[in-house]
């Protein structure tokens, strides 16, 4: 069994790559007992800032798992920094621990640092394919591992944490403004997986205090309508879903309306 987080695409189809049966993440949120029971259970979800997404800490915080082999497969875009390690520290910081932590890298979706068409042309170097092979591999055999980070991964994560403490953090609120190509058809409230979007006569508002950067609604906008509101990206025109992904897939995966 696998439970998953996904903005865009790329983690649920690393889900459906790796297990037949997979539950998304902010659905189960809406369950207030939540017992997970299985031969094996996994987590798959994005790296955000070299870190799991706080909503991914809340679940494995607050639901119990119960199975021989608990795992963790992060999708990232360009840098894990070393995450795996943190992750274990923070399960065990909460009683828990897994016995298979690993990244694999696949489209960076960060819209506020790259080109998602520039990006889109790098997609096939990456190998997405092969390195799922390889983990479904592992965790068929139950490996257990905690990925270690080599210099350069430790050192980005370190550059990126100085820089951060000198420049402040990389999103501010209000992180969107809305054009007037909006059209009104409400796919930013239904991709939200946190449920803050919402339409007031018509345009979409977000409840800032709920908002967890993860770019679905930025990204799933049909007419771009949908822009960061002080924020420069490298291409505004540009935008991306993991092509083997439908947006009705995002809707079921992540929709609290
Ligand atoms: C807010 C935000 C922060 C991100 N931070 C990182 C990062 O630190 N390192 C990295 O390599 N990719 C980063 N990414 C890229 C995503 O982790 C990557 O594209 C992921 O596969 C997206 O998964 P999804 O399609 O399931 O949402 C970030 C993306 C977003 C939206």
């Amino acid at each position: 069994m696998i439970l998953y987080f996904t903005a865009t695409g790329n983690s649920l189809y690393a889900a459906r790559k790796l297990d037949n049966v997979i539950f998304s993440i902010p659905q189960e949120m809406q369950k207030t007992d939540r017992h997970y029971k299985d031969d094996k259970i996994g987590i798959v979800c994005p790296l955000f800032e070299f870190e799991i997404p706080p909503m991914v800490k809340d679940f494995i915080r607050t639901s119990e798992f119960e199975t021989d082999y608990f795992y963790i497969i992060v999708t990232f875009g360009c840098h894990h920094g070393g995450v795996a390690p943190r992750t274990q520290a923070f399960l065990n910081s909460i009683g828990k621990s897994a016995d298979y932590i690993n990244t694999i890298i696949m489209h960076d979706n960060a819209l506020i640092v790259f080109d998602m068409d520039e990006q889109r042309s790098i997609e096939a170097e990456k190998q997405v394919d092969k390195h799922l092979e390889e983990l479904k591999a592992d965790i068929e055999a139950k490996k257990h591992w905690v990925q270690e980070p080599d210099r350069g991964e430790i050192d980005f994560y370190n550059n990126f944490m100085d820089w951060k403490k000198k420049t402040g953090p990389m999103y501010t609120f209000p992180l969107y403004r809305v054009t007037d190509a909006c059209v009104s058809c409400g796919t930013c409230t239904r991709v939200c997986p946190r449920g803050c979007v919402s339409l007031k006569e018509g345009k979409p508002v977000f409840d800032d205090s709920k908002c967890i950067n993860c770019m679905a609604c930025i990204q799933a906008c049909p007419t771009r309508a949908i822009q960061f509101a002080s924020a420069k990206e490298p291409n505004p025109e540009a935008r991306y879903r993991n092509p083997h992904v439908s947006l009705k897939d995002i809707i079921l995966s992540n929709c609290q309306v």
